[in-house]
C-alpha cells in the first residue's frame, strides 16, 4: 500500500504535514544534522521584526509539569540580518527537501506589518507568512491583536493588502477561537494556525519571585495539546480554511489528534527541545498509523473525529 504524506494547504502543497514551530527551531540552520529533514514539510521561523530585539534578560524559560514556560521577548536579528544572513540556509532547505519557508511576523502596529511584508515579499526562497497574533497593538494599549476580532482582522488586512503570498493567521488559545477564525478568514488569510502558547505563570515562593524575568510568560508542550485540539476543532466548526494545528506534538499520535479535530498539517515546538529529531519521529508514527489502518493520503483523516 502506498502511503502518501504530502498535502495541500490552500495554494501550497507541502511535502509531509509536518512544520516546525516558530521559535522553536531558530532560522533552521541551528536544527542542521540534528533533524532528518525530509520529514519537515515547512519551516516557521523566529519572529521576525523590522529592527533586531534583544528580548527580555534572563531567567526566559522555566519548566513546569507537563510544561514549559517562556518570556523570550521575541528576541531576533531583525529583518535586514535575517535577509542576508538567515535566507540562504532556508533557500538550500527548500531547494533540497522541497519543504516550504515561511516567515513569522513580529509588529505592533498595522503599519509595521505591512512594512514587513514589504521587505520580505520580493526574497527569493519566501513561500509565505504566518502573522503572529500574540503581538502587542502599541496604538491600542498594548493589547495583543488577537485578543479581539476587530485587531485580528486589521493585521491580517495589513499583511494580505501587500502580498499574493500564503498568508496563516496564528490564533491565540487565550482568544474567542471562533470569531478570531471567522474575522482572519473574512480578512483574507489562506489558513490558520490553531494554536500558540498560553498565558501562564508560576512563582518561587522562597524568594517570593515569579520564576520568568518578565513575570508572566507563555506555557507551552504537552500540557497545552488538550487545548490546542479543542481550538483546532472549534475553528474546522468556524471556517472552512485549511488548519496547521500546534500545541504539544511529539508523536505521530499526538499529531493525529490534532487531525481528526480538522487540521490538515501539524506543527512541532518544544518537542524539538528534547528530541531535536521529533519531526521524524512524528513522521514515522504517522506514516506506521496510516498502514496500520489503511488510510494512503492525511486527507482522509482530516476532522474525521466521532464521539464514543
Ligand atoms: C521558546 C519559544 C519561543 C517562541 N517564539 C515564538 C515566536 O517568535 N512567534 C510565534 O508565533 N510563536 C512562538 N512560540 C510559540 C510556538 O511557535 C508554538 O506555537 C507553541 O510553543 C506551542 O507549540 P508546542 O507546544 O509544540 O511548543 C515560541 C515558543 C517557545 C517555546
Amino acid at each position: 500500500m502506498k502511503v502518501n504524506l504530502r498535502v495541500t494547504l490552500g495554494s501550497l502543497e507541502w511535502p509531509t504535514p509536518i512544520g516546525l514551530a516558530s521559535g522553536t527551531c531558530g532560522y533552521g540552520e541551528e536544527l542542521d544534522r540534528l533533524i532528518d529533514w525530509s520529514a519537515v514539510g515547512a519551516i516557521f521561523t523566529k519572529g521576525i521584526s523590522l529592527e533586531p530585539r534583544r528580548g527580555h534578560p534572563p531567567p526566559r524559560i522555566w519548566e513546569t509539569p507537563s510544561g514549559m514556560l517562556n518570556a523570550i521577548g521575541l528576541e531576533n536579528v531583525g529583518v535586514e540580518a535575517f535577509i542576508s544572513e538567515k535566507m540562504p540556509f532556508l533557500r538550500r532547505y527548500r531547494q533540497m527537501h522541497g519543504g516550504r519557508v515561511f516567515v513569522n511576523l513580529y509588529a505592533t502596529s498595522a503599519g509595521e506589518y505591512a512594512r514587513l511584508v514589504e521587505r520580505l515579499d520580493g526574497v527569493d526562497g519566501v513561500d509565505g507568512y504566518e502573522v503572529n497574533l500574540s503581538c502587542p497593538n502599541v496604538k491600542e494599549g498594548g493589547i495583543a491583536f488577537g485578543t479581539t476580532p476587530a485587531g485580528c482582522a486589521m493585521a491580517t488586512r495589513a499583511v494580505r493588502e501587500k502580498t499574493k503570498k500564503w498568508v496563516a493567521v496564528k490564533l491565540s488559545p487565550a482568544s474567542s477561537v471562533a470569531d478570531v477564525a471567522r474575522a482572519s478568514a473574512d480578512a483574507g488569510a489562506d489558513a490558520l494556525s490553531t494554536g500558540n502558547t498560553m498565558p501562564a505563570m508560576a512563582i518561587d515562593v522562597h524568594k517570593r519571585v515569579t520564576r520568568l524575568s518578565a513575570g508572566g510568560g507563555g506555557l507551552s508542550g504537552p500540557a497545552l495539546r488538550p487545548i490546542a485540539v479543542k481550538m483546532t476543532f472549534d475553528a474546522a466548526h468556524a471556517v472552512s480554511l485549511p488548519l496547521i494545528g500546534i500545541g504539544g506534538v511529539a508523536t505521530g499520535e499526538d499529531a493525529l489528534e490534532l487531525i481528526l479535530a480538522g487540521a490538515h498539517a501539524v506543527q512541532v515546538g518544544t518537542a524539538t527541545f528534547s528530541q531535536p529529531n521529533a519531526a521524524g519521529v512524528v513522521r514515522d508514527g504517522l506514516l506506521e498509523y496510516m498502514r496500520r489502518y489503511g488510510f494512503t493520503s492525511i486527507k482522509q483523516l482530516v476532522g474525521t473525529v466521532g464521539t464514543p
